[in-house]
């Protein structure tokens, strides 16, 4: 396969779909921490303290919750126009969107990509004040950055294949089952020098699983809970505050007013050395997923958000995994 020569820098920013846009502004900027950096008729724009750039979660008013697109950062402009060629010798569905059809965002080139999912990937966002040393203004769990996106698919080995030898993408852990097959049953895979900015797991697909916020440290996981708690929200933390086996990471997951998932994430590690070799776990290994904490309730394996198409309307509909989805040690 001829490989793109791109270089994409990491995850820059995710769409969810909202119902209520002001209650879900309540949850992400009230509760979760994150700043308001502007809006329209049809989306807030959101963004962590250590964020420079306009948004790193649009919300967006739509008729159900669900994901609108992932995006990815590329270095240059030069980068959009090598994907582009690349993307077209592989007839993937593609479209530009042009400077300022989305609020802060450079000309972006949107694709469906061969596991189905809309990404679109940009070079330009504008710069915004950063928020890092103006601790007067954290609040909630005080997110610093988007860190990761997770996604369904039903054939995670292709989507593995889809991100290394296509898009340049590293791998850092990974999670297979039995022989003969051998087959990938998740990854973890990295732009920047951290344990992901996609995983890719096996599931009904093309979905998306969650999106991951990095915090600054494990106590804002359980300031993040109590607030939660507090107002209301108790029913909405799926799983954790638990550590992972794979990334390491101290967690909790939530789900948002609509039901789209967001995992509070602190203490992955450092991944930029290239000598570096993936981590592999068994598929049937619960510590992967939990390396101490209860395990995951059967929702967070069978609740998935939908992803939308080309013409950012309907959700795409999902076909089965082929491998089970859900582990043996799971009730
Ligand atoms: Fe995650």
């Amino acid at each position: 396969m001829a490989a793109t020569k791109a270089n994409i820098v990491r995850l820059g920013h995710i769409e969810f779909r909202v119902t209520d846009l002001e209650r879900a502004r309540d949850f992400y900027v009230d509760l979760l921490g994150l700043h308001e950096t502007e809006r329209d008729a049809d989306r807030i724009y959101l963004r962590a303290i250590e964020d420079r750039e306009h948004h790193c979660i649009a919300l967006r008013k739509a008729p159900s919750a669900g994901v609108g697109a992932l995006a990815f950062k590329v270095a240059s402009p030069d980068d959009l126009d090598i994907l582009e060629r690349r993307f077209g010798a592989l007839d993937l569905p593609m479209k530009w969107l042009q400077r300022g059809e989305r609020l802060g965002l450079g000309p972006t080139l949107r694709i469906r990509d061969p596991l189905g999912f809309p990404i679109e990937f940009y070079a330009e966002m504008a710069p915004v004040e950063w928020l890092l040393q103006k601790s007067h203004l954290h609040r909630g769990a005080a997110p610093t950055r988007l860190d990761h996106v997770n996604v369904l698919t039903p054939d995670a080995q292709k989507g593995y294949a889809w991100y290394t030898e296509e898009l340049g993408f590293k791998c850092a852990e990974y999670t297979e089952g039995d022989p003969p097959e051998n087959r990938i049953w998740a990854s973890w895979l990295y732009r920047k020098s951290t344990v992901h900015d996609i995983a890719v797991m096996t599931g009904p697909g093309p979905a998306a699983h969650h999106a991951g916020l990095a915090l600054g440290e494990p106590m804002n996981v359980i300031r993040a809970c109590d607030m939660l708690a507090s107002a209301g929200y108790a029913d909405s933390i799926e799983r954790g505050p638990a550590r992972h086996g794979i990334s390491n990471a101290f967690f909790v997951y939530v789900r948002d007013p609509d039901g789209n998932r967001v995992e509070l994430y602190t203490g992955d590690y450092l991944t930029s050395d290239p000598e570096m070799k993936p981590i592999r776990w068994h598929l049937n290994d619960k510590r992967r997923q939990t390396l101490w904490g209860a395990p995951p309730p059967r929702r967070w394996f069978e609740e998935y958000m939908g992803v939308e198409g080309m013409d950012g309307t309907d959700l795409l509909p999902v076909s089965a995994p082929l491998l089970q989805a859900i582990p043996d040690y799971i009730d």
